[in-house]
């Protein structure tokens, strides 16, 4: 029998009860779903990404099918050493659509037996992101409810005064 593979790449600065919902998703329609942590991010992380594999681990325990790795260069030598056919990645609202559109048709340029899938997360997560979860706690708001509790104590830790 035919079995799928599916990568689900990216910064998870930190993860978010939004990736937490796809990555439910897609362990449902995966028979094994790889969660990848790009290494070598220009963007200014908060968190290492060993401290995010830790996260990222301790909020796909209860997933038999999910797995936790970390990549560095293209996204699609990685696809390819792990053996996937497919790229996961989440859509929240149209504002996203044309970054996911341009890097699915690069990757498709690059690996075309490769097939991107996205998956809306749930409504109530349509707003949340990564960069404003950090944004909101840094500033004193509230994110209760947008990440998992340890996700919160990681970052009282990180920003003593959220
Ligand atoms: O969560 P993010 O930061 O939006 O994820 C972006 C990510 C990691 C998926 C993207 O930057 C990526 O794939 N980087 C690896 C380098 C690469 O392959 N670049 C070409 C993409 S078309």
């Amino acid at each position: 029998m035919n079995t799928v593979k599916a990568i689900y790449p990216g910064s998870f600065d930190p993860v978010t009860n939004g990736h937490l919902d796809l990555i439910a998703r897609g362990a449902k329609i995966f028979d094994h779903l790889v969660v990848a942590i790009l290494r070598n991010s220009s963007k200014n992380p908060l968190f290492t990404v060993e401290e995010r594999v830790e996260m990222l681990t301790e909020g796909v325990a209860s997933f038999s099918n999910v797995s936790i790795a970390t990549f560095d260069g293209l996204l699609v030598d990685f696809v390819r050493k792990q053996q996937a056919q497919a790229l996961m990645r989440g859509i929240r609202a149209i504002s996203d659509y044309e970054y996911e559109f341009q890097m699915a048709l690069m990757n498709r340029r690059l690996a075309p037996e490769l097939e991107t899938i996205f998956m809306m997360p749930d409504a109530k997560y349509s707003f949340v992101s990564s960069r404003l979860v950090k944004e909101v706690f840094i500033l004193g708001g509230s994110i209760e409810g947008l990440v998992p509790r340890f996700v919160i104590d990681r970052l009282k830790q990180r920003v003593p005064k959220g």
